[in-house]
This record gives C-alpha cells, sequence and structure tokens, in this order.
C-alpha cells in the first residue's frame, strides 16, 4: 500500500477542484489504486456527486471507490489518518477561501494540487494559496484549467506561468461538466477522447511525483502492481488550437525538478 495523501486546494472558488479531485479519484483508481476520496468542503459537491455515483451506476464506472465527507476541522484529521491506513491515495477536496484550520488538509498532504483557469484575477487568488502551501512546506503544482486553446490568454499561461506546474493541462471541455453531473469522470464517459488523454495523462505525472517519493523496493512493488510509467515514458500533452496549429504543452525539464 502507498498510503499516499494528494490534497486539491485552491482558495478561488469555482478553479475546478471538485471537478479535478473527482477525475484523480476514477483515474488513479483505473490504475489499479485503491483510492478514497474525502470532501471537506460544507458545499459538499464531492459527496453529491458521489450520490450521483451510486445512483447512475454502469457498466463504464471503475469499481472500489470512496467518499466521505467531513466539514468539521476537528474531525478532518484523524479522517485523513484512517483513510491513509486503509488506502493506497486518499485525494481531499477542499473548500474556497481556506481559513483557520484548512492548512491541515494541505500540512497532511504528499502533494497539493492548485488548479488555475487562464485569468489574472485567478493567478493573484493563487498567491494566497501557495502561501499556505509553502507555509506548511508542501510539495506543491499548479494545474492548468479550462484553458481555451484558442485564446491567447491561455497560451500565454501555458508559456509563461511559473515552474512546478503539471505538464498536463485541462482544456475547457463540456465534457468535464457532463460527466461529472452523471456522477462519473470522463476517463469513464469519454475514454477515447482527448479529454480522456489530458485526465490519464495528470494521473500517470501524479502517480511519478508519488513513486519518486517511496523507497526503491516499494517503487519496483508499486510498477508491478499498478499501471505506473516511468518518467521517461510520459508524453506531454498536446494542445490543438483552433486555427490547427500544435501547441505543446510548456516541456521544461525543470518543472519537476
Ligand atoms: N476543464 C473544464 N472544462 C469545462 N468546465 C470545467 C472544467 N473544470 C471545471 N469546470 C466547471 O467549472 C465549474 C467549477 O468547477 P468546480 O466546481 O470543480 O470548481 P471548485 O473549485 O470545486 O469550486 P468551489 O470553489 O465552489 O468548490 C463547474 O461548473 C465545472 O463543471
Ligand atoms: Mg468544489
Amino acid at each position: 500500500m502507498l498510503h499516499k495523501v494528494i490534497t486539491v486546494a485552491q482558495q478561488k472558488g469555482g478553479a475546478g477542484k471538485t471537478t479535478v479531485a473527482a477525475h484523480l479519484i476514477v483515474a488513479l483508481a483505473q490504475k489499479g489504486f485503491r483510492v478514497a476520496g474525502l470532501d471537506t468542503d460544507p458545499q459538499g459537491s464531492l459527496s453529491a456527486w458521489f450520490q450521483m455515483r451510486k445512483q447512475y451506476w454502469d457498466v463504464r464506472c471503475v469499481q472500489g471507490v470512496e467518499v466521505s465527507a467531513f466539514s468539521d476541522w476537528w474531525r478532518v484529521r484523524p479522517e485523513i489518518d484512517r483513510l491513509r491506513d486503509m488506502y493506497d491515495i486518499v485525494v481531499i477536496d477542499c473548500p474556497p477561501h481556506m481559513e483557520n484550520d484548512a492548512e491541515k488538509a494541505v500540512k497532511a498532504a504528499d502533494l497539493v494540487v492548485v488548479p488555475i483557469q487562464p485569468s489574472p484575477t485567478d493567478l493573484w487568488a493563487t498567491a494566497k494559496t501557495i502561501d499556505l502551501a509553502n507555509a506548511q512546506d508542501a510539495n506543491t503544482f499548479l494545474l492548468l484549467n479550462r484553458i481555451v486553446t484558442s485564446s491567447r490568454l491561455s497560451q500565454q499561461f501555458i508559456r509563461d506561468l511559473p515552474r512546478c506546474r503539471f505538464k498536463t493541462v485541462l482544456v475547457n471541455r463540456v465534457a468535464y461538466a457532463e460527466s461529472i453531473g452523471e456522477g462519473k469522470t470522463v476517463t469513464e464517459t469519454h475514454a477515447s477522447t482527448p479529454a480522456g488523454d489530458e485526465v490519464r495523462s495528470l494521473a500517470d505525472e501524479v502517480t511519478t511525483i508519488l513513486m519518486e517519493q517511496v523507497g526503491d523496493q516499494a517503487r519496483a512493488e508499486a510498477s508491478a502492481k499498478f499501471s505506473v510509467k516511468s518518467a521517461s515514458e510520459k508524453k506531454p500533452v498536446k494542445v490543438k488550437s483552433a486555427s490547427g496549429e500544435k501547441i505543446k504543452a510548456k516541456v521544461k525539464e525543470d518543472v519537476m525538478a
């Protein structure tokens, strides 16, 4: 068992935390990991997704995924510990405006994923989240979400965003909202489309980061058991712009350093 915790955090509301958390839960489970979600947002969106999942379960759904919900922060820490003991990976969905004890979810994380949309206000708001993660000495990666491939602003974000972001970017696609609305994710409903490719690519990157944190023996065992690509096998996601020009999501060797 890996016993790793991924926290999806971003103070800016609507950045895509719940969408990303649900997609990671499913994509990591599809790789063979035992995965639990923890909804710490009083809005309860991840829990609502999980309820829909049970209601609209079908053959495309990956098995063995659980989601629990605790928004009382004094109960969150023991719940993280309980889930970490039982699962390979725990994915925590955080509320926006993380104040007070919300740093517990960041402190417990082996990886903090910060979704960010390509807009200046999102970039400014992200500084608070980064400060919070830095204060907890967390391993933090930005994830560009809702990229509009034909937009110059999106392309500029892909080029200019600071280091420590995922090479994978998530494009603005109706498929994300649609699949969540059915209690599923795009790797289940749109598995053979670019949306499915994006999310699998993200899950590969996440897995690589987590694997780098474990010892050689645990890594070898996990590689044998789960669908884990080595860093050299990873391919950057290609984003197609409206003009037909292929833009390679910026790949800097030092992003993952
Ligand atoms: N890549 C995407 N493409 C299209 N729509 C998206 C994408 N990512 C998120 N969305 C949509 O953006 C909206 C906000 O997403 P989501 O609820 O995941 O954000 P959040 O950060 O969890 O919000 P909150 O801060 O309120 O918890 C939703 O309507 C969701 O369907
Ligand atoms: Mg949310």
